[in-house]
């Protein structure tokens, strides 16, 4: 039986982890290296590019490619690409640093965690990224808040990360492209469905994961575990979510929980290409997408996520969106069902938000059985009356 794998973006897993080699170089150099602090965003994406999670990404982006992908969802070398990966710093951290030499990278603790070979530092237009990327120029919109929250110079070139570290608490699902490419190989599993949340899991989405896994020879469960907006639940009480539906209600062999490290962007439907990209390099042949995929407020129509993917010729993406309507519980039917499998009338539809779930979290209240699995609802309770 052949298993071959749908191919990374680009063609080749990217793999940029210093050598023992190259870490003892770079080591023996930290004192005199110039350094650059990352925050937390810069820090997961320099673990994504690492680990071959942006494929065809190796470094942070270079003015070309910045401006390829900003203007027309491209990189320079004409593949599909619809987030920036840049990393800022205000000018006068910037001023100092030669370009074709080595910066020291250092975490928000400032421990040394990567090297950048700087090629280029240049300035950047926020208004026209945040107008292209997020829609919206408002500093309300969390991403677009970051953008100009950050410096006014991006600084560009390939990187090193010197360690990957075990994530602090979850290092059984840490997952990285490679492990999952392997594991899938092994399983046998030709098609993958990714599936990203950042929410705690809710019945609409278990409705849609099930419907994919009816066509598909497997799951690949990859909650975000990066930065999140503040008000979002914390990951560690949504990881525990997705291990009660593991251990109670997924059939336990068809599916493989991992963490995804990046960070949020609440970009809507340009996230929704990165997103699936991003899975296509651990390996997924199908990427879900629903109502308002990696929506915030009301920025994005509920259904630009999907329409997105039209403006791509399939073959150069590789990885197919598994599109689902606004999922609900119906209490004619008595069970989650769309507007595609049930004839309810609105007032048969219970549709609960994530964000009707957290004020009521906040407010000591249990999400009901329509909206939860109870024993996901009663974890989220007992966890968010202790935090
Ligand atoms: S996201 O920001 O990561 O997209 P969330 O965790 O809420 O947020 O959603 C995960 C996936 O489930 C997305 O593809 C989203 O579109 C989908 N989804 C969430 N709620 C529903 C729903 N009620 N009906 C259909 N799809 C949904």
């Amino acid at each position: 039986m052949s298993t071959d794998l749908i191919a990374p973006h680009g063609g080749e897993l990217i793999d940029r982890l210093a050598t023992a080699e190259e870490k003892q170089n770079f080591l023996a150099k930290a004192d005199s290296l110039p350094r650059v602090q990352l925050d937390e965003r810069a820090t997961s994406d320099l673990v994504m590019i690492a680990i071959g999670g942006f494929s065809p990404i190796s470094g942070f982006m270079g003015q070309d490619d910045y401006l390829g992908v900003v203007k027309d969802m491209r990189l320079a070398s004409g593949a599909p690409w619809s987030i920036p990966v840049t990393l800022s710093v205000t000018s006068e951290v910037a001023e100092p640093l030669e370009v074709d030499s080595l910066v020291r990278l250092d975490n928000r603790d400032g421990k040394f965690i990567g090297v950048l070979q700087l090629t280029q530092k240049y300035s950047y237009d926020k208004k026209l990224e945040a107008k292209n990327v997020y829609r919206t120029d408002e500093d309300k919109h969390p991403g677009v808040k970051v953008i100009y929250q950050q410096g006014e110079i991006n600084l560009a070139g390939p990187v090193w990360l010197l360690k990957r570290e075990q994530h602090p608490h979850f290092p059984k699902y840490q997952i990285d492209p490679a492990a999952s490419r392997a594991m899938f190989k092994e399983k046998g599993w030709k098609t993958v469905v990714g599936f990203q949340t950042r929410n705690p899991i809710h019945r609409a989405h278990e409705y849609i994961i099930k419907c994919a896994l009816e066509i598909v020879d497997g799951l690949f469960l990859h909650p975000l575990v990066g930065a999140t907006k503040s008000d979002d639940i914390p990951a560690d009480v949504r990881m525990r979510c997705y291990e009660i539906m593991m251990e109670n209600y997924f059939p336990q062999d068809r599916v493989v929980l991992a963490i995804n490290p990046s960070a949020m962007r609440y970009a809507g439907p340009r996230e929704a290409i990165f997103h699936a990209l991003i899975r296509k390099n651990y390996g997924c042949t199908h990427f879900i997408v629903g109502r308002d995929h990696a929506g915030v407020g009301d920025y994005y129509g509920t259904y630009d996520a999907q329409e997105i993917f039209s403006e791509f010729d399939p073959e150069e993406l590789g990885i197919t969106p598994l599109k689902f309507e606004h999922a609900f519980y119906c209490t004619r039917t008595e069970q989650m069902a769309t507007a595609k499998t049930s004839p309810a009338t609105k007032e048969e539809r219970i549709h609960l938000s994530g964000t009707k779930v957290r004020a009521m979290l906040r407010e000591g209240k249990t999400p009901p059985p329509q909206f939860s699995r109870p024993k996901v609802a009663e974890e989220l309770a007992r966890a968010m009356k202790v935090n």
